[in-house]
């Protein structure tokens, strides 16, 4: 069903677009630009991982007012910031297009229009140029950005980086996933949400609270000084084998408590609330990597890093949590900084200069993609 509406998408005609040699330099310069979703960004990263310079320009507060992202608008905002944006980045950099030896925009997934207007940016300097171009693929970008930089108290520390194999915990507002990664491109899928995204539920749950848009952050805050024993919140799936997820009951048991709810809903009982919510978001995390860990595929790769990446990375519990899992296994723990869990151009820049080590350029017309499973790379 999915592949026929991609099917039906514009294929962009390359045009003279050239597969350039390798730049035969120390270190390359990739720009990259993600508009899949909320955010216009670029930002210049080289093959050293150093990030020269980062631009986001965030559609937040054009889309608060209806608690959550209004596709349409989010078009719009791309087309009215991106080449400010890729200019700003450039100046940020001291660089000019000139400079960059290789071109990444994200191509899917996400809001088709959002990635149309980067994708199109990034084509549109690459034949000008004739540099490479690398098709990103968005969660490609969360599940490689901890290898350009990540922080952890147990053994990761600055200018280290994270080495294949590793298993992830991919949460952000649209995928749930753990995956194995075995490479840049290789990714094994060992258990995925049957229904809402973790990020979804934070937002679903800030909204019914009337905490705003987007809700991880706000409920993430209200948690930390709340009771999480207060409300009894289900962990679905929890008591069952199997690496997958589920989060539309603990939104639902959201709905009905406090639809059934008598006491006044004051600071003490929404901290309260956040804080009991955020502990089954966590407890199922938990439990489905302990699962993930036990699995026969994880055993043999044997992976010594446990990384967390997406927005919902940004989450002090989970991080928390996932530093104890992964200490309890004698494993490394990861996480991308703060400002590269949620999305950003250096990952799609760092995921350019990777699948350009390896020759993954685009070299035929390239259909940007609503729905692009990692496992299909
Ligand atoms: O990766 P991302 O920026 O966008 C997608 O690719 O979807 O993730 C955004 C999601 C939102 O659902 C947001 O509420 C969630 O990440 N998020 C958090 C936190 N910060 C952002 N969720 C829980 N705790 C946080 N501190
Ligand atoms: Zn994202």
């Amino acid at each position: 069903m999915q592949n026929n509406d991609d099917d039906k998408l514009i294929k962009i005609d390359m045009g003279t677009l050239q597969s350039n040699v390798a730049p035969n330099k120390d270190s390359v310069l990739c720009l990259g630009i993600e508009s899949s979703c909320d955010e216009t960004s670029a930002a210049i990263v080289d093959s050293n991982r150093n990030v020269l310079s980062h631009i986001i320009y965030s559609q937040i507060p054009e889309h608060q007012k209806y608690g959550g992202v209004v596709p349409e608008l989010a078009a719009r905002a791309h087309i009215l910031a991106i080449d400010t944006v890729i200019n700003q980045t450039l100046q940020a950099a001291g660089k000019t297009i000139n400079d960059i030896d290789v071109i990444a925009a994200t191509a899917g997934p996400g809001l088709i229009g959002g990635v149309l207007v980067g994708w199109l940016a990034a084509t549109g300097i690459a034949q000008a140029t004739k540099k490479p171009l690398v098709a990103v693929n968005h969660l490609e970008g969360h599940a490689l950005v901890p290898r350009l930089s990540a922080t952890a108290a147990n053994g990761i520390g600055a200018g280290a980086s994270v080495d294949f194999p590793y298993l992830l915990m991919l949460a952000s507002g649209g995928h749930c996933q753990i995956l194995l990664v075995r490479g840049v491109g290789q990714y094994e899928l060992i258990g995925q949400t049957i229904d809402d995204s973790a990020g979804e539920a934070f937002d679903k749950v800030s909204k019914m609270l009337g905490l705003g848009y987007p809700g991880g952050p706000i409920v993430d805050k209200r948690a930390s000084s709340g009771n999480p024993k207060r409300f009894n919140f289900p962990r679905p799936l929890c008591d069952k084998p199997g690496c997958d997820f589920s989060f539309s009951g603990i939104k639902t048991a959201a709905r009905i408590m406090l639809d059934k709810n008598t006491q006044p809903i004051d600071d003490a009982f929404i901290n309260d609330f956040c804080a009991s919510f955020q502990a089954a978001v966590v407890d199922c995390i938990i439990n489905r990597l302990n699962h993930a860990m036990a699995t026969d595929v994880v055993r043999a790769a044997n992976p010594k890093t446990l990384v967390v990446a997406g927005g919902v990375a940004k989450n002090s519990a989970i991080r928390a949590a996932m530093e104890n899992l992964a200490d309890a296994h004698n494993m490394i723990f990861a996480a991308p900084p703060m400002n590269l869990c949620t999305d950003n151009g250096a990952m799609i820049a760092w995921a350019g200069i990777e699948n350009w080590r390896i020759g993954n350029i685009v070299r035929e017309p390239v259909a940007p993609r609503p729905r692009w499973p990692l496992t299909e790379l």
